[in-house]
């Protein structure tokens, strides 16, 4: 099988390619990254089943050919730098989804299409794949519309198309601009953790790993046009996530700094697994173990985020 994997030099894409190449000892992987800022060359795997292709999603000669299956991560990702400025935002993930799915309609090839919690926006209780879509910030509305189109080339063009929602993610090869890997980075060289507003915001976090596992899970037995939701069911507050990065680095909490709210913060993310546990997928990861592997990671791995 030649999956191809846009967006693979990436957090949840590089360790996907890993979790492909070490599960899967026939399969090939084609990864497509244009390398912004967020993609990272130190991340590529060298094994000869993995080629990788410096390409934009928005580019319509994507050689998808030889491909069994179009997994896409790429994305910009960074709420933050979507309240600075949106376009970019719109161009690659809308612009670049359209672009995918039209190009696995003229040849004929399964999309699984990596989208977020936060399209649901804040919730008081966990979200079902059924719920309002209600994005609260441009990042999340882009990656609302581009589901959307997803589910357009489903009920118009029959495309064998499905979705992923999954939660925070955290682990390894994470840009230390998200928030556990910067927590985690300013922690051990004794620097502030800032924290936005009270620290109070809640996010349901899964170990990456799991998550590559639930992505997997969907590409083998979900059904085609259906919606997946994959989350650690580890909810927590941002403020107990820090304690517990300084508690395993046996730090002081007063490294905690609260800073001023980022704008339209989203307070509380929560996602109802039921329908993708009944393909017999579950999380395996506690957040105090999924912490612990990506410390070490961070502490093993100084040369990749310094
Ligand atoms: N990180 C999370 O917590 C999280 C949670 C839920 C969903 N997601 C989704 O998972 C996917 C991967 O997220 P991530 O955290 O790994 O993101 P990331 O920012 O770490 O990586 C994104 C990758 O996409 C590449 N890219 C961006 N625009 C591109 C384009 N136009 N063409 C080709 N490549 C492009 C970048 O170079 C980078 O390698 C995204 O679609 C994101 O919306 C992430």
């Amino acid at each position: 099988m030649n999956i191809m994997v846009t967006g693979g030099a990436g957090f949840i894409g590089t360790n996907f390619v890993h979790y492909v190449l070490k599960n899967y000892p026939d399969a090939t992987v084609t990864n497509v990254d244009k390398l912004t800022y967020a993609g990272n060359k130190k991340n590529l795997v060298k094994d000869k089943r993995h080629i990788f292709i410096r390409r934009d999603i928005c580019d319509k000669n994507l050689p998808v050919e030889n491909s069994d299956i179009i997994i896409n991560f790429a994305a910009e990702t960074h709420v933050d730098r979507s309240i600075q400025e949106s376009s970019i935002f719109v161009k690659s993930n809308i612009l670049g989804v359209q672009n995918l799915l039209e190009l696995c309609r003229r040849h004929n090839k399964k999309f699984i299409h990596i989208s977020t919690d936060e399209v649901y926006g804040s919730v008081s209780k966990p979200s079902k794949e059924s719920s309002i879509l209600n994005p609260g910030n441009p990042y999340s509305a882009t990656k609302a519309g581009a589901d959307l189109l997803v589910l357009s080339y489903v009920n118009t063009y029959n495309l064998d198309a499905l979705i992923t929602r999954s939660s925070n993610n955290y682990g390894p090869y994470q840009n230390p601009e998200k928030l556990i890997s910067k927590l985690i980075t300013n922690a051990i060289q004794d620097m502030p953790l800032p924290i936005y507003g009270n620290g109070k915001n809640v996010r349901d976090w899964i170990f990456v790993e799991d998550n590559c596992s639930g992505i997997d899970a969907v590409c083998r037995k979900g059904k085609k046009g259906e919606i997946y939701n994959i989350a650690g069911k580890q909810e927590c507050q941002n403020v107990v996530i820090a304690k517990k990065i300084l508690l395993i680095l046996n730090k002081m909490e007063t490294l905690i700094q609260f800073v001023q709210d980022r704008p339209g913060h989203d307070q509380k993310y929560s996602l109802d697994i039921t329908k993708i546990k009944k393909l017999g997928w579950k999380p395996k990861h506690t957040i105090e173990q999924g912490l612990e592997k990506t410390i070490e990671w961070y502490q093993q791995n100084t040369g990749w985020w310094k």
